[in-house]
């Protein structure tokens, strides 16, 4: 059997390193993007992960990622759009560079690298129907409940939702698209106790699930052939604000 192939952009911290791990325990080749260079980033190199340096802010980002990538694999058989910034509205306000870079690296450069990709490396339509490929954006459940104070990240998440329909279209038969749009998933270190315990206590399942979550449900979009054009929440359900 051929050793299946998964990119996942952002792997330096939290879900990107946790979704990396999980893949390099599962025996799949798995190439991951990075700005920074960490120890985390480091580790995973040491386990077997390839790594492609790449700033997704930048223009062009996406073409040149697809070119490297290519280079180090002849399939892909999952492509994970994860790498994200959360500036609110306020530094936004301060410097307005910054709602530019998130829809460069939510929006423009993850579309110009599926299209790139798509050409570097193509995949055929199966005599079975299904796909050969799956491409994955995170997005985020904020965008249906709303954020007064990340109206740009909450846009630009939802310019990139706002795509799935069509590339799913543009991509039929061989590629699928989904997206899997959380609410909270981990705490930053700063956030204080109240701040926690604020956050918990709106969620209908008032735990921290951590990025394992994220984890489980890229396995079942992976396993299940017909889901497409899916954008799968993973909030506990219903918000009480
Ligand atoms: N965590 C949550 O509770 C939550 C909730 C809703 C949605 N989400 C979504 O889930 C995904 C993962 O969340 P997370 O909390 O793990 O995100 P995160 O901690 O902010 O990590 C994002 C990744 O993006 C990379 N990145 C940032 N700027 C970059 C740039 N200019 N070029 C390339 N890479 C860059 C970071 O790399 P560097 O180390 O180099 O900065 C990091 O590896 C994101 O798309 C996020 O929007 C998360």
């Amino acid at each position: 059997m051929t050793q299946p192939c998964i990119v996942i952009t952002g792997i330096t911290r939290r879900v990107g390193a946790w979704l990396a791990g999980h893949y390099l325990d599962k025996g799949w080749k798995v190439i991951g993007t990075h700005r920074r260079e960490n120890h985390t980033l480091r580790e995973l190199m040491a386990r077997g992960l390839i790594a492609v340096k790449a700033d997704l802010t930048e223009p062009g980002a996406g073409q040149a990622t697809a070119e490297e990538i290519a280079q180090h694999t002849a399939d892909v058989d999952v492509l994970v759009h994860n790498a994200s910034l959360w500036f609110d509205d306020a530094a936004c306000a301060a410097d307005a560079s910054k709602p530019l870079m998130m829809y460069r690296i939510h929006v423009q450069n993850p579309l110009e690298l599926t299209e790139a990709l798509n050409q570097h490396l193509p995949v055929l339509p199966q005599a079975n129907g299904h796909a050969s490929r799956m491409v994955v954006f995170l997005t985020d459940a904020h965008i249906s409940r709303g954020d007064p104070d990340h109206i740009h990240y909450s846009a630009s998440k939802a310019a990139v939702e706002g795509a799935i329909r069509s590339l799913a279209l543009k991509y039929q038969p061989h590629t699928r698209i989904n997206a899997i749009a959380p609410g909270l998933l981990m705490f930053h270190p700063h956030d204080s106790d109240e701040y926690r315990k604020q956050r918990l206590a709106e969620r209908l399942l008032p735990f921290e699930p951590g990025p394992s979550v994220v984890g489980q449900t890229l396995d079942y979009l992976i396993d299940c052939p017909l889901i497409n054009q899916a954008i799968i929440k993973l909030d506990s359900g219903h918000h009480a604000s």
